[in-house]
């Protein structure tokens, strides 16, 4: 099975270098299928009055009959006018490729053994009262965040990305995200933690709410109805949301209380909560280099957005997220830990701040920076860490068998 962690940042230039037609998927496309018969012989068709002759955008137009198949060439990432209900012929391999893999990588919260987690939680002596900070921190900070990137994903980001394939992904991608809340729910439930003082964290907590509140602004930009992409000023807006969920929101903000649950799983403390941990950290892995993907898309096939004073911005929004992190870290981890300590945090976050602008085609800003987690790279595969945990980590098997009585 493909885990997809970290692309490497080679395969995110290619894909900038691929430019926007995509010659071969064509040809392939043109050789797989079978010669198209020719139309009905109805009346030459005409543009569907009824919605002005426009097609796609949201998929929910109306169905123009007769009108023209659709060709890969028709297709684009955003402001797309072809039929978004035909999800063939692709254009955008990658994406239905990255949605087999997630499919592949299926996962249920509640298949985690809790019970040694339970014990030792319920232990007066069993964990540190900072190991106690950052699980409960943790848990605080997750559990409303996947909930703020699965309404952005559907109640801003989809309606604008007009592309099938893409479309696909970002439906199973939403369903992760609704796995990723339930998995903090149960590791919440399983600890019986105050579930009030947990939910409200986002709130509360200065350094937690920081974060969801930066993200905030700019799914609320998007979020609004009468928003509507097709201009300049619009599209990057678009491309900012983008960059802010995938690329900080899932590419630097959830990286600190990953490093901090793994590293308690590698001491071998609560070792569910950080099976679950690695379970949803490659399941965000593939979000955020599906991310990458479609951000250096719209580069390729908008050329204008990628203006230097954007670039700029961007990389302002990166500089402020590492603060942002580098206090949760801080945070989270008053004093050293688990072999960790902030100063550890604050060099590793700018090293996966360098390696977001590699993967988006922007300067690195932190030269030199090192990674002090080199473990952190070696959990992304799964299958290598099979027994890492003495727990189970195998592929998924469906198991409902259908009865049809
Ligand atoms: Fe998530
Ligand atoms: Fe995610």
């Amino acid at each position: 099975m493909v885990t997809n962690w970290e692309d490497p940042i080679s395969s995110a230039r290619r894909s900038v270098r691929s430019a926007a037609p995509e010659p071969m998927l064509a040809v392939a496309a043109a050789l797989n299928s079978p010669p198209a018969p020719a139309p009905a012989p109805v009346a030459a068709p005409q543009p569907d009055s009824r919605n002005g002759g426009q097609q796609g955008v949201t998929g929910l137009e109306n169905v123009e009959f007769g009108a023209a198949r659709i060709t890969v060439d028709d297709k684009r990432m955003i402001n797309c006018r072809a039929d978004l209900n035909q999800l063939v012929p692709f254009k955008y391999k990658w994406a239905w490729q990255k949605y087999l893999d997630a499919c592949a990588n299926h996962w249920m919260p509640q298949e985690i053994n809790m019970t040694a987690d339970i014990a030792l939680w319920r232990r007066p002596d069993g964990l540190g009262a900072d190991e106690r900070t950052i699980i409960k921190r943790n848990l605080g900070f997750f559990a409303s965040a996947d909930s703020l990137v699965a309404n952005n994903l559907v109640l801003a980001v989809y309606r604008h990305i007009t592309n099938p394939e893409c479309r696909q992904y970002l439906l199973r991608q939403a369903f992760e995200e609704a796995l990723h809340t339930h998995a903090y729910q149960y590791c919440v439930e399983s600890l019986g933690l105050d579930e009030a003082e947990v939910y409200n964290m986002y709130r509360e907590v200065p350094s937690i709410h920081d974060k969801a509140a930066w993200a905030m602004r700019f799914t609320q930009s998007l979020g609004d109805p009468d928003f509507h992409t097709g201009t300049p000023e619009n599209d990057q807006r678009l491309l900012r949301d983008l960059i802010a969920f995938y690329i900080v929101f899932e590419g630097i903000f959830f990286y600190v209380g990953f490093v901090q649950v793994l590293s308690m799983g590698r001491r071998n403390k609560m070792t569910g909560c950080a099976e679950q941990f690695q379970y949803i950290l490659r399941d965000e892995s593939m979000h955020m280099n599906f991310g990458i993907d479609v951000i250096n898309q719209i580069k390729i096939e908008n050329p204008q957005l990628w203006t230097a004073a954007f670039q700029q911005e961007v990389i302002g929004m990166l500089r402020e997220a590492v603060e942002l992190e580098s206090r949760y870290a801080a945070d989270t981890m008053p004093r050293g830990v688990l072999g960790l300590n902030a100063k550890m945090f604050e060099e590793y976050l700018r090293f996966i701040a360098n390696r977001r602008c590699a993967q988006i085609g922007l300067p690195e800003q932190y030269p030199g920076a090192t990674n002090p987690f080199p473990w952190m790279s070696e959990l992304m595969d799964l299958k290598k860490e099979k027994n890492f945990f003495e727990t189970r980590v195998t592929e998924y098997q469906t198991g409902g068998a259908l009865n049809w009585d």
